[in-house]
């Protein structure tokens, strides 16, 4: 990966121009800044375009007579034999399920090198290493990378790899602290039950009166802020506070049916910038906030500290989120459609879907079962299909199920084992769903 790593700063110090192209997720939208930020600083002219897809026809117009270097960051992996035919030089900084590789294209794929990316490396953090071969001093993009690799909720029970050695040199810099801590997103226990739609508990989140109700009834005060529940705070009454809040959660998880993985997961490594004590998580949530809701360049301006940007992403996230929660309390009542091997629900919006199948899935419906979101989209049907470490260890993979049965039916998929979507033509979903539930069944019983 080194080697192709120093191909890359090779071929991006013989230009002066570059096209960068980036997915519109966390990831993307941070790994294209990280990207950016490092060819500024190394004196080139960057152009930025983030986008949701990336299909052969499109290529066409990233490119003019001008353009002589393009740069594809968390996209780009499933198109690399089309790239190859590109009259300009390529470099591609991508996680996604490997299928070829080409001399001509540069090419940092963890999954080409033995490593493994959904969990290793993430569209931003491999961007991260493209900008530290160029200079050292780009450490301090370390994390804005991070966030990226939290949206693709790489940290999710532990950092492995080059994603874990990178946040350890970023402690050790001095860019990151790490605190041990429940895992609730916002300032206080009250607004993380209230507000975030992760950790989902039935019959509460996002129901004000429901929410006051069941803190009396456990006795828990709402008031309570998470930040002070740290391990390192010393405080004994905040740690027993903190046990406490997290064993009413737990329990109440049980009652639903959660996995053991999804309660381990609720005290983890929290992660903080430094200076300015930014939760990463929270700075990963409002850039796909952004990405998600079309305004993808405010996350970036997001990270790069420009005035108010904040406060518009935070009312952009709220605006998200507040879908994300009233599509989950309806699926409370209106479980997904079962099949065999796979379950299924309709949404409006699209953009929901990803959140809805996944926290879904692990909170509320069928855990044994991957979820489908499906919706109709300007006539196509957007795809966002979820699982978990457990079903990909029993054989899935959502990226091969997408990209077969979308293919199949004349339409295009891919993306990750654990994570994967597919566009298909209007009225072809009941057809594409029983190839996919057909397809996981196979997988599964392997
Ligand atoms: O859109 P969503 O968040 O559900 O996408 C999940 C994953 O599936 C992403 O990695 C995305 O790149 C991939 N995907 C894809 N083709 C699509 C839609 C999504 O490869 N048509
Ligand atoms: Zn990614």
């Amino acid at each position: 990966m080194q080697n192709e790593l120093e191909r890359a700063a090779k071929a991006v110090r013989s230009h002066k121009f570059v096209r960068v192209i980036s997915h519109y997720d966390a990831d993307g939208i941070t790994g294209g800044f990280v990207a950016t930020k490092a060819l500024i600083r190394a004196g080139l002219s960057p152009h930025l375009t983030m986008t949701k897809s990336l299909a052969p026809e499109d290529l066409s117009d990233y490119t003019d007579a001008g353009t002589k270097l393009m740069i594809f960051v968390d996209i780009g992996a499933s198109l690399i034999d089309i790239l190859e035919e590109m009259d300009t030089d390529v470099i591609v900084l991508d996680h996604h399920r490997f299928v070829s590789e080409k001399d001509s294209v540069i090419y940092v794929n963890p999954n080409r090198f033995g490593l493994n990316g959904m969990k290793d490396l993430s569209g931003s953090t491999t961007a991260l290493l493209f900008a530290l071969v160029l200079d050292d001093k780009n450490w301090d993009l370390a994390p804005f990378a991070l966030a990226g690799a939290f949206g693709d909720r790489q940290h999710i029970g532990g950092l492995s790899g080059p994603n874990r050695l990178i946040a350890e040199q970023a402690v050790k810099k001095g860019l990151v602290t790490i605190k041990r801590q429940l895992r609730l997103s916002e300032k206080t226990v009250y607004d993380s039950i209230l507000y975030s739609p992760d950790p989902f508990i039935k019959g509460i989140t996002g129901r004000a009166q429901q929410v006051e109700e069941f803190f009396r009834t456990v006795h828990i005060d709402g008031d309570t802020e998470i930040a002070d529940m740290t391990d390192d705070s010393g405080d004994m009454e905040m740690f027993e506070t903190s046990n406490y809040i997290n064993s009413i959660i737990t329990l109440q998880l049980i009652k639903q049916g959660c996995e053991p993985e999804t309660l381990e997961n609720l005290v983890s490594d929290v992660y903080y910038t430094l200076p300015g004590r930014q939760n990463i998580d929270d700075l990963s949530s409002l850039v796909n906030a952004c990405g998600r809701r079309g305004k993808s360049g405010l996350g970036f301006e997001l990270m790069n500290g420009t005035e108010g940007a904040e406060a518009e992403a935070s009312a952009l996230r709220e605006e998200h989120r507040s879908l994300i929660r009233s599509r989950l309390i309806e699926l409370e009542s209106d479980p997904p459609e079962e099949k065999e091997a796979i379950q299924y629900f309709y949404s409006d919006e699209a953009v929901i879907n990803g959140a809805v199948a996944g926290i879904g899935r692990e909170y509320l419906f069928n855990r044994d079962k991957p979820a489908f979101g499906l919706a109709v989209v300007a006539g196509k049907v957007e795809i966002s299909a979820r699982g978990s470490t457990k079903l990909v260890k029993n054989g899935l993979n959502l990226a091969e199920v997408c990209r077969v049965a979308a293919e199949k039916v004349g339409g295009r998929g891919g993306g990750h084992a654990i994570a994967s979507g597919a566009s298909i033509p209007e009225g072809k979903d009941e057809e594409f769903l029983k190839l996919a539930d057909e397809l996981v069944k196979e997988q599964i019983t392997l």
